[in-house]
């Protein structure tokens, strides 16, 4: 039976500590699509480790670990990662990784590209983490990408990469600065190293659901950066909602258990595109501070906000959540007055907008309406019992689920992995 855990909003939910905490009840843990764009830490034993591109399942000893159909892979990125697990004394990593054959690869010309097609867009950034995530997912659009299995035949990928490097080339002549022979070499060390970890993932996933294996599904980034249904063109490459999970493995829907909608208790943001509760003043300064929203790979400060309910509606309406995981509630603790966003008007009528607009000029222009709630004032940090929260928190909380209409059964307290309550 299987779990899915996917961010509901803009990414940096907390799904990292729900994931570490799932991962010890499974067998399999995986992971369906985009690459080492993601990106959590886990902390368990009072160790930090770092993950990207693997599923964090890794943690669990006992747990096999899938990259599944629809995730890019940077090779050299897999081994680091690899590499960096196994010195902080995790055991047998590379015994417990698998890659789908189907993978993409990213190259270092997707990599090289990446850059190159943000300073096209000339002050309309995206805001890419230039990893040659979105080239890879674009080359596989057209058809002229690679994939894991075409690595092994050398003669094959030679010809491939080639004709990527040939074609980028025409579009962005000197511009472009790419060793393809470099390239083609290093790979000829990658194929017979990545051997053991490449398979067809489909039996696998077969066999897994067929034996009633416990299985962990790990979405990267969050709803609202996906390609179809998120702020686009300020999204991902990849689809990060529900129906990614179903592209990216061969999961039977039939066997899902949970779908557990990740919700940080106020908003956050990095890169470009509208954050409608954004705040400009001195409590959105506060909840950077206090809830140390800082950019993980760039270091920058994330834009915050309030809670945008609106937001977690519309993603629910996509991916269809049996529960919800609230995070960082106690970052909250301190605030007189706590929002939450309720609706959109929009300013040309003074009407509610039914839904989240997919007009980006309309988002940005939209009136936030907003519900307020006296702040609890008091410490929630550590607390594991829904009785023990403060009465003004609950109603928050409760307010949270009859909005949305989904049951917050997970509700984060602290960063430790302890600091939880759960609610069954
Ligand atoms: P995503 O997978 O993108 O959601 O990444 P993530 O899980 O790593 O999120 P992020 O990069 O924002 O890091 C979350 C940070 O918040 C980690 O340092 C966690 O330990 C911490 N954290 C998680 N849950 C809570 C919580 O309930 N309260 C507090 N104070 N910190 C939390």
């Amino acid at each position: 039976m299987a779990t899915i855990v996917l961010g509901t909003a803009f990414g940096d939910e907390g799904k990292g500590k729900l994931v570490d905490i799932l991962s010890h009840e499974v067998k399999l843990c995986a992971r369906a699509q985009g690459g080492h764009n993601a990106g959590h830490t886990v902390v368990a034993n009072g160790v930090n480790y770092d993950f990207h591109l693997l599923p964090s399942g890794l943690v669990n000893p006992a747990c096999t670990n899938l990259v599944g159909s629809g995730a890019v892979v940077h090779v050299p990125t897999f081994f680091k990662e690899l590499e960096d697990l196994e010195k902080k004394g995790l055991p047998n990593v590379r015994g417990r990784i698998l890659l789908s054959d189907r993978c993409h690869i990213i190259t270092d010309c997707h990599i090289r590209v990446d850059g190159l097609e943000e300073k096209e867009l000339a002050g309309r950034n995206i805001g890419t983490t230039n990893r040659g995530i979105g080239p890879t997912y674009s080359t596989m659009a057209s058809r002229n990408g690679i994939t894991l299995s075409e690595m092994f035949d050398e003669e094959v990928f030679e010809r491939k990469l080639r004709a990527l490097a040939y074609g980028f080339k025409k579009r962005f002549g000197d511009l472009l600065e790419y060793d393809v022979d470099e390239e083609v070499q290093r790979f000829k060390g990658y194929r017979t190293e990545l051997q053991q970890y490449v398979v067809d993932a489909v039996p696998l996933m077969s066999d897994a659901q067929a034996k009633g294996v416990k299985i962990l599904i790990e979405g990267a980034q969050a709803l609202m950066l996906d390609i179809n249904f998120g702020t686009y063109p300020f999204v991902t490459s990849s689809n990060t909602g529900l129906g990614g999970i179903f592209t990216g493995l061969a999961l039977d829907p039939r066997k899902i258990d949970n779908i557990i909608g990740v919700v940080k208790a106020y908003s956050t943001r990095v890169g470009s595109g509208h954050l409608p509760t954004e705040l400009f003043d001195a409590d959105g300064e506060k909840l950077q501070k206090i809830g140390h929203e800082v950019g993980v790979s760039t270091g920058r400060p994330r834009r915050c906000g309030w809670l945008d309910l609106v937001v977690v509606k519309y993603s629910h309406a996509i991916n269809h959540y049996t529960s919800l995981n609230l995070t960082k509630l106690d970052i909250l603790d301190t605030f007189p007055v706590i929002k939450v966003a309720v609706a959109y008007k929009d300013p040309r009528t003074g009407e509610e907008i039914p839904s989240f607009p997919a007009d980006q000029k309309l988002l940005e222009s939209v009136e936030v309406v907003y519900k307020e709630f006296e702040g609890w004032n008091s410490s929630t940090t550590s607390v594991t019992d829904w009785y023990s929260l403060p009465l003004k928190a609950r109603k928050y909380i409760e307010f949270i689920e009859e909005f949305v209409g989904v049951k917050v059964g997970w509700i984060g307290t602290g960063p430790k992995r302890e600091d939880m309550i759960v609610r069954k």
